[in-house]
């Protein structure tokens, strides 16, 4: 169907099928759900590329599921899907394909950007970034005063940071530890400060990582460091030992002084939050070793073969979408939670943040029409199990419909690629632990602790306990409505064996698909960003107005004025005057 004979989300028959369905569906509960079906969790339980996910705990029937799917259909979410995965230009305001499985196409058939093979440039370019990680690694690679590298930081923002430092924590169970990682992306200097202040210059290497190479936050950084090496190794050949960037815009990278050699290239049909498979992932790949990142990429490919081919009705990324739409735009829930039970995970909900609100945050469809319908949820979340202890009250008894995804694993992670060591297993020991570290015994005692909790929070949302239930508990009658859960909070629950790099892969592919199909149910452009670019212009023009040596004309509104003012009269550090 063109783009232009598209007929809006809320005209189609489909959509107010869901509208009159959702009227039946506000009121019942998930008790009843539950009661009337034994085959329940059966039925709404699914598993692939090493993920099983329960939807049963969702305010959903068969027929919300069945009408769901029709929608999707109707709105062409096979096509879009089929015009992703064959490099059509669907990010359509930069007029380019959204190719990042590419990047992970590890059954290297060939795909097709503006009418050439990119699998060529993608193995080639993965070679270079495995044979630079093995010479770190091995020892190889030396600082420019012969010395071998012990850290290295990745200078990067937004998608050339979040991914990789996400990454590095969900596997750093993998991660080499002689080698110091870290991530530097804020352009306040305490971030580069602290990140170099326990580091010797000549054993450190920086990864800048930046898509356009222009970024204001990274080049300053970049150039901070650059600095900081300087003044150290006094001499400036040592950039090239010390310097390799991650880039599309070669010629930037050879302004900036890094030797073109050093400079790992990715391309324009590979957006900034979808690129860790790319160059981007440098950093994660020294870190854990071209192996696991491998892995990792075989995870991502497995969760792509799924939602290219699975029919929408058994489709994992699809219903998670579908279920988004559903609570998002039937019963009003504006945020959704992301809690995985996995400290490793802590990274995640903000690497998600990224990819599903910078993708879904529109407010016009496909043809610059503004859209009669909501669109991108907030995303949010904490590891398990500290936000019980902190926003969880709001999740169970607040006015608010919260609907959360809870990411679990029924092992803890050992970094063995999902070979466990058979004591955290059984409870025994039995592995040989280094002497530093805490034994299996309790590792495995721990996890069972955080997965209890895990279940437990998922049944209390669903099944509350009713004002029956808690005055049979014998509690003072005046306490007894505080004591009440209502329950009917939706979630899904996501349970892989344990958080390998393959498992971290397919996680990641199913969240960036599912927000795909947000993106065509909702008529948008889930790959441009152009929201972030007012406040980029802004900043430059409000940057000369704070350095002014004479008293700048301030045209903006008055608050910003004042408040601009009121930054040049107080005293700074480095002021001239
Ligand atoms: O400002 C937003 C953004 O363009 C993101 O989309 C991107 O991931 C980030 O900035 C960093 O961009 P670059 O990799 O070009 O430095």
């Amino acid at each position: 169907m063109s783009q232009s004979t598209k007929p809006r989300l809320t005209d189609l028959p489909e959509w107010k099928a869901l509208a009159a369905h959702y009227e039946v569906m506000r009121g019942v509960h998930l008790r009843e759900l539950f009661a009337r079906d034994p085959q329940r969790a059966e039925r709404f339980t699914l598993s692939a590329a090493g993920l099983t996910l329960d939807y049963s705990k969702n305010r959903v029937t068969a027929e919300t599921m069945q009408r769901l799917t029709a929608l999707a259909r109707a709105c062409g979410v096979e096509t879009a899907r089929a015009a992703m995965f064959a490099g059509e230009p669907i990010n359509r305001t930069e007029n380019r394909p959204a190719l990042h499985v590419a990047l992970r196409n590890r059954s290297n058939t060939p795909i097709y950007a503006q009418g050439h093979d990119v699998m060529p440039e993608v193995n080639r370019v993965l070679a270079r970034m495995q044979a630079f990680a093995q010479a770190v690694r091995s020892g190889e690679w030396r600082g420019f005063t012969g010395k071998p590298i012990r850290a290295i930081i990745n200078i990067g923002i937004g998608g050339s940071d979040l991914g990789p430092a996400m990454a590095y924590e969900a596997l750093k169970a993998y991660a080499r530890r002689n080698l110091t990682v870290r991530f530097v992306s804020n352009v306040d200097a305490a971030h580069i400060g602290e990140a170099t202040r326990d580091l010797a210059p000549e054993e450190t290497l920086f990864i800048v990582t930046s898509k356009t190479f222009t970024t204001q936050e990274t080049m300053t950084n970049a150039q901070t460091a650059r600095a900081w090496c300087l003044a150290a190794l006094k001499d400036e050949k040592a950039v090239a030992r010390h310097f390799v960037a991650v880039s599309t815009n070669e010629k930037e990278v050879a302004r900036f002084g890094i030797d073109p050699q050093n400079m790992f290239e990715f391309w324009d049909w590979v957006g900034g939050r979808y690129s860790l498979c790319s160059a981007v992932g440098l950093a994660l790949m020294v870190a854990i070793a071209p192996e696991h990142f491998l892995a990792m990429l075989d995870g991502f490919h497995a969760m792509d073969r799924h939602f290219a081919e699975a029919p929408l009705e058994r489709n994992l990324p699809v219903i998670l979408g579908l279920l988004g739409v559903w609570y998002n735009n039937f019963f009003g829930a504006a945020t959704h939670a992301i809690l995985p039970y996995a400290q490793y995970l802590c990274r995640f909900p903000a690497y998600l943040q990224q990819a599903d609100m910078e993708s879904l945050g529109k407010s016009v469809d496909q043809q610059g029409r503004k859209v009669g319908w909501q669109t991108g949820q907030i995303i949010w979340g904490e590891p398990g199990t500290n936000g019980q202890h902190a926003f969880f009250q709001l999740i169970h008894q607040g006015t608010r419909l919260i609907p959360a995804d809870f990411i679990g694993f029924c092992r803890a992670a050992t970094g063995r690629a999902g070979q466990p060591c058979p004591a955290v297993l059984s409870g025994r020991t039995g592995c040989a632990a280094l002497p530093s570290e805490i034994p299996r015994r309790e590792i495995a005692n721990h996890h069972v602790k955080l997965m209890a909790n895990f279940f437990a929070q998922t049944e209390a949302l669903a099944f509350g306990r009713t004002t029956a239930e808690v005055a049979k508990q014998g509690v003072l009658p005046e306490l007894v409505p505080h004591k009440v859960f209502e329950g009917n909070r939706p979630t899904n629950t996501i349970l892989a064996e344990e958080l390998t790099p393959g498992v971290l892969g397919a996680l990641i592919a199913l969240y960036e698909h599912k927000i795909f199909t947000q993106g065509v149910i909702w008529d948008i452009d889930a790959f441009d960003q152009w929201g972030v670019e007012l406040g980029k212009e802004l900043a430059g023009r409000i940057q000369g107005e704070l350095t002014a040596k004479a008293e700048p004309d301030l045209r903006h509104d008055s608050s910003t004025n004042a408040l601009i003012q009121r930054y040049r009269q107080a005293p700074r550090m480095g002021a001239t005057s």
